[in-house]
């Protein structure tokens, strides 16, 4: 089927980006995206300076696209009533009560997006899980689809999203594959090809994988899995690289020369944060225990462990040095550089437990907002957090000034560029610069209170 109407329904990281750049290759296709947030799509719809995702790139694409085949909008039952095509974005987060709390993904948003699907859909749809989903998700999809509307005929495609904020842009114009699953009936593989042609608009066919609906919702997981994995490893690596006197960067660069090891993923780092690995993970252990593969869910469990161990030892270097009077600077908010998001920062983590240790903080990040950043550290104390406990400034130099402390915790570029040499000259102090991304020059690395990795 040509596709000529589409609707994605979740506006966020993955929603936004992802359509913009369909609709930029595909100018005949009018691209619909929607979401329950009236407020993300009133943003969505105001200045491009202002959009709910800062990536780099996505303001043009938006400047291009919007109004002319890419629209945001509130009204959910219109557009997937003019859709063939109907892509899932929706959030998966992990469970906090129920069946699975704390470890299995919350589905309520996909079965609601299903339910809605089902209830006003006139015409046969396409519809596709984007949204990362245990695997056999589209089981259950199917299940509320056909239940709830026997008058037309549904086709479940699960084309999972592999990218990466602050580089998303880039990952969607070069995937390294883009993985689509479906069923193997007539009309099942005729929606696998309806997928494939819109990809192929820029997509070379060979990195175009096709599988079956399974195994496509696994990969997605497994692919989650191996990447945190590497950083896991790297950091279980960088505490014994502490008690040997060897060094986390050279033991990085050694195994990553091997071509079959490869050089990505090792760096370490406070542990990984985003939205996405650890739920992933927490998943997939949750599926393991549930298909009764208890050795295989505790393999992949020690990956989450050793992330929240890594929180914990740096925490604990920190407040080591720490002097009680003194407030500690935090650079860095956002999980990674690039972006604004800030969900499962290891940042989050780090500071509650400095806090908690009697310890005031400053805070800066040039992309994360005072109010989210408030709102992070109100959710991990379950809404009574005292804000008084943290300054949060808006320059470094002002997040440096009075401390004692400082701890890099996101590659941010500002950082690194930030005129240290002159910082230390200037404050003839002994402020202990902890480089916990292991970031800044190596000139400052003779600074002999420069703590990395
Ligand atoms: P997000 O929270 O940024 O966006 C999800 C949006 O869905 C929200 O705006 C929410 O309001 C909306 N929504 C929820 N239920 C809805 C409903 N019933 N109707 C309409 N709108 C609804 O989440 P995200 O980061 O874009 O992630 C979405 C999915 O993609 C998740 O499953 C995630 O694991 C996966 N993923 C995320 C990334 C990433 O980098 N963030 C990358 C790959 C895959
Ligand atoms: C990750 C994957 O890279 C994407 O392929 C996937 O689509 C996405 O999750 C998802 O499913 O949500 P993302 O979380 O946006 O993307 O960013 P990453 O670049 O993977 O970084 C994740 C975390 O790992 C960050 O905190 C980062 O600082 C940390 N990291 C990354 C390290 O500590 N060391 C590294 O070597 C690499």
């Amino acid at each position: 089927m040509k596709i000529k109407n589409i609707c994605c329904i979740g506006a966020g990281y993955v929603g936004g980006p992802t359509m913009a750049v369909i609709a930029l290759h595909c100018p005949e296709i009018k691209i619909t995206v929607v979401d329950i947030d009236s407020n993300k799509i009133k943003s969505w719809n105001g200045s491009v300076t202002k959009l709910p995702v800062y990536e780099p790139g996505l303001s043009a694409i938006i400047k291009k696209v919007r109004g002319k085949n890419l629209f945001f909008s509130d009204d959910i039952d219109q557009a997937i009533i003019n859709s063939e095509m109907i892509f899932m974005a929706v959030n998966t987060p992990t469970k906090t009560e129920g069946e699975g709390k704390g470890m299995a993904a919350d589905l309520k948003y996909v079965e609601a997006c299903a339910r809605k699907i089902a209830q006003v859909s006139l015409t046969n749809k396409i519809v596709v899980e984007k949204s990362t989903l245990p695997v056999r998700t589209a089981e259950k999809i199917k299940e509320i689809l056909l239940t709830e509307n026997k008058k037309v005929n549904f086709d479940i495609l699960s084309n999972p999203e592999f990218l990466a904020e602050g580089t998303a842009i880039q990952d969607l114009f070069k995937s390294d594959r883009v993985l689509i699953g479906g069923d193997s009936s007539k009309s099942g593989k005729e929606a696998i090809n309806s997928l494939v042609e819109i990809y192929s608009r820029w997509i070379p066919k060979k990195k175009i994988l096709t599988t079956n609906v399974w195994s496509s919702e696994l990969s997605k997981l497994a692919s989650n899995a191996m990447l945190a994995q590497r950083i896991s490893s790297i950091n279980s690596l960088s505490a014994i690289c502490k008690k040997t006197g060897a060094e986390i960067d050279d033991i990085s660069k050694a195994i990553g020369m091997d071509h079959r090891i490869g050089k990505y993923f090792l760096n370490a780092s406070p542990g990984f944060g985003g939205s996405c690995f650890q739920k992933d993970i927490l998943n997939l252990v949750y599926l393991c225990k549930y298909y009764g593969l208890d050795e295989v869910a505790e393999y992949w469990h020690q990956v989450v462990k050793i992330n929240d161990y890594q929180r914990e030892r740096l925490s604990k270097i920190i407040a080591s040095g720490a002097n009680k009077k003194d407030p500690i600077a935090i650079l860095g908010w956002a999980f990674k550089s690039s972006t604004n998001d800030s969900r499962e920062s290891s940042s989050i983590y780090i500071t509650k437990k400095l806090i908690d240790l009697g310890i005031n903080i400053n805070i800066y990040d040039p992309m994360v907002k005072k109010e989210k950043i408030l709102s992070d550290l109100d959710s991990v104390y379950s809404g009574n957090f005292n804000p008084n406990l943290v300054n949060i400034l808006d320059n470094i130099s002002s997040c440096i000034e009075n401390v004692t402390s400082i701890a890099i915790l996101t590659e941010w570029h500002q950082f690194k560029d930030y005129n240290w040499k002159d910082f230390i000259k200037i404050k003839q102090k002994k402020v202990k610069i902890y480089d916990f991304r292991n970031i800044l020059s190596d000139e400052l690395k003779q600074y002999k209170h420069y703590y990395k990795l």
